[in-house]
């Protein structure tokens, strides 16, 4: 059976990966430092998959700690990897924090195994976009200045990667470019688990519809969009999660080699505005939200083109907004039966 590392694998996309690795006949063996995770979600994972998979407590910013792994896991097919900070504000204020960790851990990863001729999978972000000039964004529109520290981190990293490939390494690389990921397993047993306030829009809309927040804050509506409210391309998890296996299966091709970079989204935007609907239509229960003045940083819209991704990656994704919104809620509800 393939062995893949999944590193950041107890968290948000990463233990939805595990599910789906194993659900394809691999091996998954999580690598996290448990700096944005929890260690129940591997009890969660057993539950899920029907064993526990293997678990490595590793800081990968720690070389050495990296040069032990590989001795702990030699026989390693595969590299899937999330773990990085993600956080656009907290990147602003502690950027030496973002630049050390999300750099480090690249690059001691990719030094351990080099020569084993692996298939590398990416976490990327369509953050490397900006506001694109044309909508929707395809993979070969220009990546923009970045806007914070953490979107830095993603197009430098994109960087490294060719960088590494054109020197002639035998690696094969893939980076997906993430939209916006939200909703959870089916179980409710894993989804995303924001530690303080919640940053991003939907674990903020289901936090307040549990009774934790007053309110959600719609931060604009006076862009130019349809409702005025910015924006995005919301891609169920699980899609996500996927989209993994299939970026494996491509680069196991002989066909493949090298680098090549890919849009993970639905290829449809849908607004602030929509998503509220859409949480009040899903789950019946009527939302308390005001709309407040713009947030510093916020591009007014994405969504991505899928086309590369439909027909090279072989992936589309499958699950609506509605049941992005309605797995979102059960597991909030889930994670307030357990006080996770
Ligand atoms: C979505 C929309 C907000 C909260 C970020 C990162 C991206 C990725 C996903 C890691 C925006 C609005 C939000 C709220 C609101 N992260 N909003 N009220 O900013 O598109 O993307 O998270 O990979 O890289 O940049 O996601 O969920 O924060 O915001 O109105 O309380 O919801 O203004 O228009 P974003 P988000």
């Amino acid at each position: 059976m393939k062995k893949i590392l999944v590193t950041g694998g107890l968290g948000f996309i990463g233990s939805h990966t595990v599910v789906e690795l194993v659900k394809a006949g691999y091996e998954p063996v999580i690598v996290d430092d448990l700096s944005n995770s929890h260690i129940s979600i591997l009890d969660q994972l057993a539950t899920i998959i029907g064993f526990k998979p293997v678990f490595h407590q590793v800081d990968l910013a720690d070389e050495a700690a990296v040069r032990q792994l590989t001795i702990t896991e030699p026989q390693v097919e595969g590299i899937i990897h999330f773990a990085a900070f993600k956080a656009v504000g907290e990147s602003v204020q502690f950027p030496l924090k973002y630049y050390r960790n999300n750099f480090y851990s690249l690059v001691n990863l990719l030094n351990a195994y080099y020569g084993k001729s692996l298939n590398f999978v990416f976490s990327s972000s369509c953050t490397v976009y900006g506001q694109p000039d044309q909508l929707p964004v395809t993979e070969d529109a220009p990546v923009k200045p970045a806007q914070s520290p953490y979107g830095n981190t993603k197009q430098v990293a994109e960087e490294i990667l060719k960088d590494m490939i054109a020197s002639g390494s035998n690696y094969k690389v893939i980076s997906l470019r993430y939209f916006n990921p939200v909703g959870a397993h089916e179980s409710a047993l894993i989804g995303e688990l924001p530690l303080g306030v919640p940053q991003n829009l939907v674990p903020f809309i289901t936090q307040t519809a549990i009774g934790k927040r007053e309110k959600v804050t719609v931060f604009g509506d006076d862009y130019n969009t349809p409702d005025g409210s910015c924006i995005r391309d919301y891609i169920h998890v699980v899609d996500l999660a996927k989209a993994h296996v299939a970026a494996l299966k491509l680069m196991e091709q002989d066909s493949f080699t090298g680098y090549d970079v890919f849009n993970i989204g639905t290829g449809k935007g849908t607004s602030v505005l929509e998503i509220i609907q859409a949480f009040e239509r899903a789950t019946g229960v009527k939302l308390n939200y005001t709309v407040g003045p713009r947030r510093g940083g916020d591009v007014e819209q994405v969504w991505g083109d899928v086309t590369k991704s439909t027909e090279k990656l072989n992936w589309k994704a499958e699950l609506d907004v509605d049941t992005m919104m309605s797995s979102a809620w059960a597991w909030e509800k889930a994670i307030a039966q357990k006080a996770l």
